[in-house]
């Protein structure tokens, strides 16, 4: 699909559909005030007729509107005007978008960009209405032997822009949408490709790919390189399973030399069945994409290239299957991770965090500004939170603060968990230096609390994000969360220098 940015009069222009938003209780927007004008109160009569009430998210397509050049309108509803905002203006823009995919309209004008969407300015809304346009055609067909459905015809988008002096910062916006919703895109593929695809090899070869297309440094560590660094927590997971585990490491390094890097390490589990201390069946599927974290760094990473961001980010990802097997780990066995700290592994299925210490550790010799770690990391952090905030926790509140607000600016939030240190005697192991797992009470915590004991030289954040990366049921699929608030993160960082 392609987009551009023009400033057009709703109705002149000859496209095969014009887009107009309506508020609730038929208020028409200023553009659909506009086109009304062209088509002589024929809106207004519709409008009054009742058969748009202007409910958020809701769409009615009309033909050979008289006095309007397009073939189609798209009247697209906004909801209450007082309450337009960010979330509306990216609601109203996917409504609008599905909509006009089910149509035969090869190109598109979109009148939205003049709502006032919060205090949010121009490149702002662009940005969202580029990256939720592309985002509202993506289809994951890879794996079916034809097209599940057809093709949307829809070819051209042009989002219409009130002047040309909104064109620069317009422009920006729609480039960086875009590169958003690569990096979503890319996130959510390789969440949706089945553990049989998608295995740490798999992971790595995208990622090689990728440092290629961006000019990246992409270095990749094998077993016996891990072995050598005495990475045994990370090898204590891959132990169970014939798939060889990888290190990836990507370096995308476009800011200033002296810049200290921001670090950020994805849960790459391809498949997790949960060891020796299997998980039950119903669902068992769905561990596919506890590689999620990785997906998302992937993700961010390929967005942070496409927008060329002036700043220096580096992805680590340690990749590998969790399987039961002659060779597995079992229960009470105890390793030393590359911290020196040793671990008795209560449960093999809290295999998240044996993976990550030791990228995290890892992750030291980067001398990082911040290190941001995304996993899928526990149920519990699902049953705290649900769906719709990711779980937050950190060493340090500022960079909490930062992440929490990028999560905003996404729409893509997280929500700021505990992280005393009361909670860390759940971890109390009599064998080993602490265990792998702390019991019922406040998983995700107990969990974060884990992590923490590995991250002490340098700022940290982790996102649990077991129950936003995925959705399940009939819309089963990947959503590519955290990659917008990892994005935005790191444009505001680029900003700040
Ligand atoms: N990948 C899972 C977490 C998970 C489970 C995410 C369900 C989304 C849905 C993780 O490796 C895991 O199995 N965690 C255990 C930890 C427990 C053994 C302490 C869990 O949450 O049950
Ligand atoms: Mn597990
Ligand atoms: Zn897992």
């Amino acid at each position: 699909m392609e987009f551009s940015i023009k400033p057009l009069i709703p109705g002149r222009n000859a496209s095969g559909c014009t887009v107009v938003g309506v508020y609730a209780g038929r208020q028409p927007s200023d553009a659909a005030t506009a086109l009304d004008r062209a088509a002589k109160g024929y809106l207004r009569r519709l409008l009054d007729r009742g058969d748009m009430e202007g409910r958020i998210g809701s769409t009615l397509l009309l033909h050979d509107v008289p006095g309007v050049a397009s073939a189609r309108v798209l009247l697209v509803g906004l909801g209450p005007r007082n309450e337009f905002g960010e979330k509306q203006f990216t609601r109203a823009v996917s409504a609008a978008v599905g909509a006009l995919a089910a149509t035969g309209a090869a190109d598109a004008e979109l009148h939205l960009a003049e709502l006032a969407a919060g205090r949010r300015d121009i490149e702002w809304r662009m940005m969202q209405a580029a990256c939720a346009a592309r985002i509202a055609v993506y289809r994951f067909e890879q794996m079916k032997s034809r097209p599940a459905k057809e093709a949307p015809a829809l070819r051209r988008v042009v989002l219409s822009i009130k002047s040309q002096k909104d064109a620069r910062a317009a422009a920006r916006g729609l480039s960086r949408g875009l590169a958003l919703a690569h990096g979503i895109g890319l996130a959510r593929d390789l969440g949706n490709l089945p553990g049989n695809v998608c295995t740490p090899s798999y992971l790595a070869d995208r990622a090689r790919e990728l440092a290629k297309h961006y000019r990246m440094k992409a270095q990749v560590l094998e077993r016996a390189d891990m072995a050598k660094l005495g990475m045994n927590t990370l090898l204590s997971v891959a132990a169970g399973s014939s798939q060889p585990p990888k290190l990836i490491v990507l370096e995308h390094r476009a800011g200033p030399k002296n810049q200290k890097p921001v670090v950020l390490v994805g849960k790459g589990v391809t498949f997790d069945t949960g060891g020796i201390s299997l998980k039950p069946a119903p669902e068992m599927d769905e561990m596919k994409f506890d590689m999620s974290g990785a997906g998302s760094v992937l993700g961010t990473l390929k967005a942070v290239a496409e927008m060329k961001l002036q700043v220096n980010v580096i992805g680590i990802i340690p990749a590998t299957e969790n399987m039961p097997g002659g060779r597995a780990t079992k229960p009470g066995d105890i390793v030393t991770s590359m911290s020196g700290q040793t671990v008795e592994i209560l449960n093999t299925d809290a295999e998240g965090r044996l993976i990550l210490c030791d990228a995290l550790t890892y992750a030291e010799r980067y001398d990082p500004a911040a290190v941001i770690d995304i996993a899928t990391l526990t149920g519990a952090c699902v049953i705290a939170l649900g769906h719709v905030v990711s779980g937050l926790f950190a060493n340090d509140d500022a960079l909490a603060r930062e992440v929490l607000t990028a999560g905003e600016s996404a729409g893509d939030r997280a929500w700021h968990l505990p992280l005393h240190d009361e909670y860390q005697e759940q971890l109390h192991s009599n064998f080993a230096d602490f265990a792998n797992i702390g019991g019922r009470p406040a998983g995700a915590v107990t969990a974060a609390c884990f992590l923490s004991r590995f991250t002490k030289k340098y700022k940290w954040a982790h996102l649990d994000v077991a129950g936003t990366a995925w959705k399940s049921g009939k819309e089963k699929g990947s959503t590519g969360r955290p990659v917008p608030l990892l994005t935005q993160f790191l444009i505001a960082r680029a900003g700040k220098r």
